[in-house]
């Protein structure tokens, strides 16, 4: 297993409860797994870990097994060697990952010449550009020389996804990283972000805000909340047989195209926040199903049927069936066919 977080504590002082509690997550080579909640749920802090960019003061217990090697034992030379070489992030924002007054292409020979996969500067300039050509980029030669404010969002992500490449990772964290863009850039990055992964059997994970995205994109997923894994399936089964209460109420909340006649349901109340402790069931005050024995009883993932597992003490006896039938389509803009490999990855983006 390429990513295989296992029992994933992390504390803070001063804190009313962990900030991630018994996380368990595994990726495999070529697999996209999606991660999924509220904000402050806890996701990125997951995906840090991966590279061990953990608070300093955080008091952090499980194991982070990337090809087998434990990430929170590595330090010196060998952390060094893991950041630079196995396990690449892609955040939000493109603009914050690029210096603004520099070229593109010295951003990506710099990461080259640090990761040691390019030899000289000359052999890291003309990989620079293969990169920049692999991502789509029309004319790449000229993109080399370009400032980020001369190309748009979409065309700098595509800039940093190059330079994650540049390490020759296996697997890679995107971080949102399709969130901030319009809906044609956000399919087109994800396009090439499936190519790259099918070309490469890069191993992602995917986290998003957005529950549909993930189903569509994603092959499993993991949904979030108050820093526990509250339920994990295969992507299409999750998004028709979702089990875990909370990831019915993030479906019921989520608009799709062409959706006029499902009234869109809240979730009530807010997500915890870390100063929020709790006896039982984390979701208990915003669940519609919570019984009393739910503030006191705190639920283990348990198996559900055709694979996954979800945290909830009233799995056997709520309906396996989708809380409305409006829940069960994938919307088709985002249909793993129309993101496939495609004439939209290789499009030109001039
Ligand atoms: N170093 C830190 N010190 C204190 N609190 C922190 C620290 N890092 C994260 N947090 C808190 O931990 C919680 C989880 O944060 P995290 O960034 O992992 O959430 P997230 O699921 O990625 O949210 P978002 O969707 O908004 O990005 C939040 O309440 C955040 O404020
Ligand atoms: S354990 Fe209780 S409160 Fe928690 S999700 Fe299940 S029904 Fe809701
Ligand atoms: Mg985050």
């Amino acid at each position: 297993m390429l990513l295989d977080i296992q029992n994933l504590t992390l504390g803070l002082p001063g804190a009313a409860r962990p900030l991630l509690a018994d996380v368990s997550l595994r990726v495999g080579s070529g697999e996209t797994v999606g991660l999924v909640g509220e904000s402050g749920s806890g996701k990125s802090t997951t995906a840090k870990t991966v590279l061990r960019l953990t608070p300093e003061e955080a008091t952090v217990t499980g194991r982070v097994l990337v090809d087998g090697t434990d990430v929170l034992g590595l330090s010196g030379a060998g952390l060094r060697a893991h950041r630079a070489g196995t396990v690449a992030m892609v955040h939000q924002d493109p603009r914050s990952a690029l210096n603004p007054v520099r070229r593109i292409g010295d951003f990506l020979v710099e990461r080259l010449l640090r990761t040691g996969r390019a030899g000289d500067r000359r052999a890291a300039r003309e990989r620079a550009v293969e990169l920049l050509g692999a991502v789509g980029l029309s004319d790449p030669e000229r993109r080399f020389g370009q400032r980020p404010h001369e190309m748009s969002g979409g065309m700098l992500q595509r800039v940093v996804i190059a330079g994650a490449l540049a390490a020759e990772p296996r697997l890679l964290l995107a971080d949102e990283s399709t969130s901030a863009l319009d809906v044609t850039t956000q399919a087109e990055i994800l396009a090439l972000l499936r190519t790259l992964r099918e070309e490469r059997d890069l191993g992602m994970l995917f986290i998003t805000h957005d529950l549909h995205l993930a189903a569509a994109f994603c092959d499993r997923v993991y949904v979030m909340y108050a820093g526990r894994v509250v339920e994990q399936q295969d992507a299409e089964r999750l998004f028709t047989h979702a089990r875990h209460p909370y990831t019915r109420g993030l479906l019921a909340c989520s608009p799709e195209l062409g959706d006029s006649e499902r009234a869109l349901q809240p979730i009530p109340g807010r997500p915890p926040s870390l100063s929020d402790a709790f006896t039982g069931c984390p979701f208990a005050a915003r669940c519609e199903h919570a019984e009393p024995e739910c503030t006191t009883w705190l639920p283990e993932p348990a198996a559900v049927p055709g694979g996954g597992t979800a945290a909830c003490r009233r799995l056997t006896d709520l309906s396996e069936e989708p809380a409305e039938p409006g829940l069960a389509t994938v919307p088709s803009s985002l249909a793993k066919s129309s993101l496939a490999k495609s004439s939209l990855a290789k499009r030109s983006t001039a």
